[in-house]
């Protein structure tokens, strides 16, 4: 009989001998979750736009005697998409899972923005998760499967009270691209999940809610009465990836401290 998952998984670390990439980093959600999953047993490629920071988690992640690969990439050019896959399987010979985390939005007016604008938020969030899932597919397919978490946000399944239409408009893409792919990729045993956090405290965000003096007023719409925290992110991530969510698939995690409840 097959051991029951806590049987398989007592005393063991969630994501063991996985190799992992994760985008976005060197700061941030992308940065709690490298360090969560290389606690975990994951072996890492990590990218980002920034060489200095992502140097600097990696030789954090290394000094602990664990595995990551730093790769300086733009995940909105779609060349770098081949740079990316080519040094993770040039490295470790395939890969387990990904996390589709780098992204980010402009609290640009409706009025204001112009179609570059448009096409570059939606490049950065959307059409750069489709790319790197549609390669990472790839891959899972001729090992026998594998795990896609995407970052989606609150504003996917409502609005965006810090930014502009065309980030809302990204991550209500990011969850239904989520679904699709859940849906025929499962067939492959590839699972396909979304993580929708509310307020978290990134520098980025703490920074522009402490410029426009917001932070308190929207701490008041959190029923929890706080932001979250980056590792409660991350964590979030670390459940779907692993074998405890073998059964999760097209789904969309919230966590936002309850600020939205559907
Ligand atoms: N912080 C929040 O409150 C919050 C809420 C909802 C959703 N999210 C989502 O979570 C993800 C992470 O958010 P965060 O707040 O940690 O962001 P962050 O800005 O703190 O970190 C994002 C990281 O991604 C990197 N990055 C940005 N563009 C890139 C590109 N083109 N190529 C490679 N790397 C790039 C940045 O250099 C940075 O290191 C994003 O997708 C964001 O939309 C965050």
């Amino acid at each position: 009989m097959k051991p029951c998952i806590w049987e398989r998984l007592a005393g063991a670390k969630l994501v063991d001998g996985k190799i992992v990439l994760i985008t976005g980093a060197a700061a941030g959600i992308g940065r709690a979750c490298a360090l969560m999953f290389a606690s975990q047993g994951a072996r890492l490629a990590i990218v980002d736009l920034q060489e200095e920071g992502l140097k600097e988690v990696c030789q954090e992640i290394q000094g602990k005697g664990d595995q990551a690969l730093p790769i300086v990439a733009d995940i909105s050019r779609q060349r770098d998409i081949d740079h990316i896959l080519g040094g993770v399987t040039d490295v470790y010979g395939g890969l387990d899972i990904l996390i589709n985390n780098a992204g980010g939005g402009l609290a640009t007016d409706f009025l204001a923005i112009t179609l570059e604008e448009w096409n570059r938020i939606i490049n950065l969030n959307l059409t750069s998760v489709f790319l790197l899932s549609q390669r990472a597919a790839e891959i899972f397919r001729k090992r026998g499967g594998g795990v896609i978490v995407n970052l989606s946000s609150q504003a996917g399944r409502s609005v965006s009270p810090t930014a502009g239409v065309h980030y809302t408009a990204s991550k209500a893409g990011v969850l239904g691209l989520t679904r699709h792919m859940a849906r025929i990729l499962a067939k492959d045993h590839i699972r396909v999940n979304a993580v929708c956090p509310g307020i978290i405290n990134s520098e980025r965000l703490m920074k522009r809610l402490e410029e426009r003096g917001t932070r308190e007023e929207i701490i008041k719409t959190v029923p929890l009465g706080r932001i979250g925290d980056v590792d409660e992110v991350a964590a979030c991530c670390l459940f779907l990836a692993s074998d405890l969510a073998g059964y999760v698939t097209g789904a969309a995690l919230d966590a936002n401290g309850g600020s939205l409840m559907i």
